[in-house]
This record gives structure tokens, sequence and C-alpha cells, in this order.
């Protein structure tokens, strides 16, 4: 309503050449990133700050919670006292939102919920929703593995697989465990000999590797659930006289720009794509809540692809293609 009134007043006020048109449009849009944990990440901050900053008018408030939630809560009650216009918001983990996002529905601010959804989701009001369909992600990993052994005349070798979980509690881990053990159940040639924690780092990709390598006899697989950890680990094989991508089996998750130059270097096997592009999503979101229109509250999950050495890998919903085909255009 005070929106609406303030509207009248300005459409007024341009009227008489109080005020030029830009203003009109003048509105502050409030991000809580989680922390700048991985290349994903980065791309990801990347293109929602950078969309909005490019934007005539709109003012970016911007918050790295470095991981941790508390910050997050501390950051989204600030957004509220400064008044801003919209809320960006992607949890660290995905539960313990309920209070401080139903502060944000009291307020009135509009929330657009992006990457890692909260658990509170049903409960909350929101304006629209993007995030990667991370059990499907998790699937597609371990389908990869399944077919690409079968194509390779491995399908009945009893093959020992490891799974490097993301951030525990973080829907973009929980989703992706769902769908790495799912998937198993599909191929019981592949057994799950260890499941880890590697935080989506590189640098815990590469210890939690280092100590595998130690303690697991024989490791066939590798199941990471992103790139970073991936590459984390791969300086771990190598550093254990092993080779990546022979020896060892190795499926990431994301598609950023390193994975395919692994892969195209033979250190790598796959990668499946989650979109960490949302700039585009946002801007085109809010312009149509300022034009006036209806969202619906549906989750959007963008459309993403699967990429590994050779491409043709079937996985049902998707068919694989050669990461050197499409690494040029890869911009993150
Ligand atoms: O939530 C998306 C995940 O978060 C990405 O897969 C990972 O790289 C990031 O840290």
């Amino acid at each position: 309503m005070m929106k609406k009134v303030l509207a009248g007043a300005l459409a007024a006020a341009m009227c008489i050449g109080m005020v030029t048109p830009a203003f009109a449009d003048d509105l502050q849009i409030a991000f809580s990133q989680i922390g700048q944990e991985s290349d994903w990440r980065t791309a990801n901050t990347d293109s929602i700050n950078g969309t909005i900053e490019a934007h005539e008018g709109w003012t970016l408030v911007y918050d790295d919670a470095q991981q941790k939630q508390e910050n997050q809560i501390k950051a989204l009650r600030n957004f509220i006292t400064q008044g801003v216009d919209y809320i960006l918001f992607t949890g660290v983990v995905s539960t313990g939102w309920e209070e401080v996002l139903a502060e944000v529905n009291e307020a009135e601010i509009p929330l657009i919920l992006i990457d890692r959804l909260p658990d509170c989701i049903d409960d909350i009001d929101y304006v629209a929703a993007f995030g990667g369909d991370f059990v499907e992600e998790g699937r597609r990993q371990v389908a990869w593995a399944g077919e690409y052994l079968k194509s390779v005349g491995r399908g009945d070798e009893e093959v020992n697989v490891v799974i490097m979980e993301g951030t525990t509690g973080a829907s973009a881990q929980t989703g992706r465990t769902e769908g790495n053990l799912a998937a198993l159940e599909e191929y019981p040639n592949m057994k799950l000999v260890g499941q880890q924690t590697g935080n989506f780092t590189r640098a815990e990709g590469q210890a939690v590797m280092e100590s595998w390598l130690k303690s697991i006899d024989d490791i066939d697989v590798l199941i990471a659930q992103n790139d970073d950890m991936a590459l984390g680990a791969i300086d771990a094989i190598k550093a254990a006289g092993k080779v990546p991508g022979e020896d060892i089996i190795i499926v990431g998750c994301d598609s950023v720009k390193a994975a395919f130059e692994a892969i195209v270097a033979g250190e790598m096997n796959a990668t499946i794509e989650c979109t960490p592009l949302y700039g585009p999503f946002v801007e085109k979101t809010i312009e149509a809540l300022e034009n006036g229109e209806e969202m619906n509250k549906e989750i959007v999950h963008p459309e993403e692809g699967v990429y590994d050495m050779d491409g043709g890998i079937d996985l049902g919903t998707v068919v694989s293609v050669a990461a050197k085909d499409v690494i040029d255009e890869r911009i993150y």
C-alpha cells in the first residue's frame, strides 16, 4: 500500500520535472551468500552481484556469511532493519531458518530463494525459488560411473566406490547423497567402501583422499559431490603415485571450467552440471514483480548437462557431451 502511495507521489513529481525517471526504479536488493568455498560459489556470486550492479537504479547490499548460519541470520535481520526492497537467500544448511524467515515475511520484504532451499519452504512466503535438482545430480553421478563401466566391459566387475560429500546438512549434500545411494542400488557391482565429507573445498577434498588412500586397499571410483573436491583428490592421487582418471575413475559435480580442463587432460572422467548462473533469473523475477506481474511458487530447476571424455553415455534423462567440445564456451 505504502509503495503504491509513493509510486503515485513519484509519478506526480516526475510530471512537474522534480525528479529524473531513473529514480523511479531505485531498489535495494540484498543478498545473503553462504561464503566462497568453491569455483561454483564464486561464479554464483559474480552472476548475481554482477547482474544487480549492472542494472540501472538497483543497489546491491551483499553479505558473505563465511559458511556460518549465525552470520546469515544476523545478515537477514540487518537487511530487515535497513528496509531493503528484496532479499535473495541461499542457506548454508537446510534446517533452522523458520524463525528468521518468518521475520522476513512479517517485514513484507519479497524473498527470492536461490540454490540451497530451506527445509521450511512450505511454511514460508517467497516470490520465487531457483535451485539445482540435487537428488537427480547425485543419481547422475553414480549412473554415469555405472554406465561407463558397462561401456568398457566392466559392468560385472566388483568395484570399490567412495563418496566424498559436501558440507554436512547442506541441501546440496543431503540431496546428492540421497541420489548417490539410490543409484548405487541399481548397480550391484558397485560397492560403497567409504563416505565422508570434504566440505565442498579443494583442500579438504585432497586431505580426505589422502587418508582414504592410506586406509582403503583398492579404490576404483570416486564420486565427489563437487568439482573442487574432485580436483583436490586428483592432487592426492597423483602424490600417491596413482593415475587419476585411469586407476581411479573420478566423477565430480558442478561442471566448472577447471573440471573440463582436468577431463581434457585425462585426469578426471566426468562432471555433472549444476548451474551457478542465477543472475538473469533474479533480474527477470524482480522486473516482473515491479511490473505488477504475479509469480507462481513453482521451484525452477534449470536444465543441466553431463560432460565427460567422449560423450555418448546415456543416463536416461540426459546423454553426456564431450567436455572438449564445450570447454571454450564455459565462462566459470
Ligand atoms: O549448492 C551448490 C553447491 O555449493 C555446489 O555444488 C558447490 O560447489 C557449492 O559449494
